[in-house]
């Protein structure tokens, strides 16, 4: 089949988080199926500065864009999965991140940068840019694509259209003014159609005209039809709910396993750890921590936002570090949880190493150089650093919700005799629930044979992506 497959962001040419891991892995792995998989993305100043060979091969109006589009096209990787660049730089070739300026605040006019790389995706996906390539099946990904399917089913001829959503809390909603300045058709004016409480909502578009919604775990599919997780469209949803489905993400595992990652210092396989002990005893130096491999450390890294729980992480401190513990904090994100953690770390030199901003090598070496990794998010619609952690057998300690609910067994009597057991998960969204998760696992940790078998368990699972990508490739030739 011929998949274009539309996102925001692609992992290694532009990632903010975990969409860009499955951007740039899953196009990879129906590639591998023997699929015709071509991946469409804004072409950011970062991905040009990255793809100077990417090459001119269309050029097409766009209404409201203030150029006309330049299609480039390039490859993910070296000779790896064709990609198309939406190259429009007045949109598109500045300084900052895909979503937003260099201060951290959005894009003034994301409403009107994201609606012209729609437009042009379905100039392509209707086989309007003057391609030899007309797709059989359009692959969305999140609001920045959720105009694609209400302008694309306008086509007379138009291939089937199915929408991921990776995250219903990012949902692109802007004001009715937006709407007219962009000049959409008047008839999605309509609480069917794309007006939400009154304003303007990308993501809609794709709920509600996309032939098929999947998201990325089966428990979280389940959750977004309720008013608790569904964020004022389950509504929506439940009306879709025989079109909607939950398909677990995959690892890449050439980037993320112990035994051939090129970011760590030290490699290592489930039957030779040695390398872990070193790794944690780099991590303790690069993040300030006392160097001591006996002592337990836990990691997390995220973005700095309440849908990751990092505030139950800040509120359990006091009782966490009652115990013999450290703790490596890598991400970044809000200001008021940046500077709490800051503020933390000073406080407990040694004992808490923080490290605010975004860094792709160092997540590495979180994954390999801790023992416990903490994930308490208050929702997940698939979490994909638990899914690395059980790899690298850094033990998670989750919240029961979405994804993690999905991947983590939690380690009770019965899983542990069989030998399911692979990582500690708790309930309710509190600093005490957190803290008793960590205390349990401490518990294990200090019997090593209990430990070594959870980490046995945890380094056998197995996520790759042939699964999850059959599964899509088998919802393609559906419909
Ligand atoms: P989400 O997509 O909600 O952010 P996921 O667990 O699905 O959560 O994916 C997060 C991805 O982003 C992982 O690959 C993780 O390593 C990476 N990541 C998050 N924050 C940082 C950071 N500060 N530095 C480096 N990588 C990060
Ligand atoms: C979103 C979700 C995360 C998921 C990722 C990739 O960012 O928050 O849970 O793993 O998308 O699907």
């Amino acid at each position: 089949m011929k998949i274009l497959f539309a996102a925001s962001e692609a992992h290694p040419l532009i990632k903010t988080g975990g969409l860009g891991d499955v951007a740039g892995s899953l196009p990879a792995a129906l590639e591998r199926l023997h699929q015709d998989v071509r991946v469409i993305l804004p072409a950011y100043r970062h991905i040009l500065e990255r793809l100077p060979e990417a090459t001119v091969v269309a050029e097409f109006p766009v209404p409201g864009s203030p150029e006309p589009v330049r299609l480039r096209r390039a490859t993910l990787v070296k000779d790896g999965v064709p990609v198309y660049l939406v190259d429009v730089p007045a949109l598109f070739d500045r300084a900052g991140g895909p979503y937003s300026d260099p201060q951290g605040r959005d894009w003034y006019d994301n409403a009107l940068r994201f609606a012209t790389f729609c437009r042009a995706v379905v100039r392509v996906a209707a086989n309007h840019a003057g391609l030899d390539w007309a797709p059989d099946v359009v692959h969305c990904n999140d609001w920045q694509t959720g105009l694609v399917p209400p302008l694309l089913i306008r086509e007379p001829r138009r291939p089937p259209m199915v929408f991921t959503i990776h995250n219903l809390a990012y949902q692109g909603v802007f004001t009715r003014d937006t709407f007219q300045y962009l000049g959409l058709p008047p008839e999605l004016w309509s609480m069917y159609a794309l007006e939400f409480y009154g304003g303007f909502s990308f993501i809609k578009g794709g709920l509600v005209f996309a032939d098929r919604l999947t998201t990325v775990s089966p428990t979280y599919a389940r959750e977004i039809c309720t008013p608790e997780f569904g964020a004022g469209l389950d509504g929506v949803l439940r009306g879709r709910a025989d079109r909607l489905e939950g398909i677990l993400n995959g690892v890449d595992y050439r980037v993320w396993d112990p035994g051939r990652d090129t970011l760590i210092p030290h490699r290592y396989t489930a039957h030779a750890m040695q390398g872990k002990q070193r790794d944690k005893i780099a991590l303790q130096k690069r993040m300030g921590l006392t160097v001591e491999p006996r002592v337990p450390l836990f990691g997390h890294i995220g973005r700095m936002v309440e849908q990751k729980g990092v505030d139950l992480i800040l509120d359990a401190l006091p009782a966490l570090m009652t115990e013999d513990l450290q703790l490596a904090i890598l991400g970044n994100g809000e200001a008021r949880f940046e500077a709490a953690f800051r503020t933390a770390a000073e406080r407990r030199p040694g004992r808490l190493g923080v490290h605010i901003g975004y860094d792709e090598s160092l997540a590495h070496l979180v994954e390999a150089g801790c023992d416990a990794f903490l994930m308490p998010s208050r929702f997940e619609p698939c979490g994909l650093s638990q899914l690395y952690s059980l790899r690298y057998g850094t033990i998670p300690v989750v919240r029961r919700t979405g994804g993690l609910a999905d991947t983590v067994v939690d380690a009770d009597g019965k899983s542990i005799r069989s030998g399911a057991a692979t990582g500690f998960v708790f309930d309710e969204p509190t600093p005490d629930a957190l803290a008793s998760g960590v205390r349990r696992a401490l518990e294990r940790y200090r019997r090593p044979p209990a430990w070594r078998n959870l980490i046995g368990n945890a380094m056998r699972q197995d996520f790759s992506w042939r699964r999850s990508a059959q599964a899509y490739l088998a919802l393609y030739r559906r419909i």
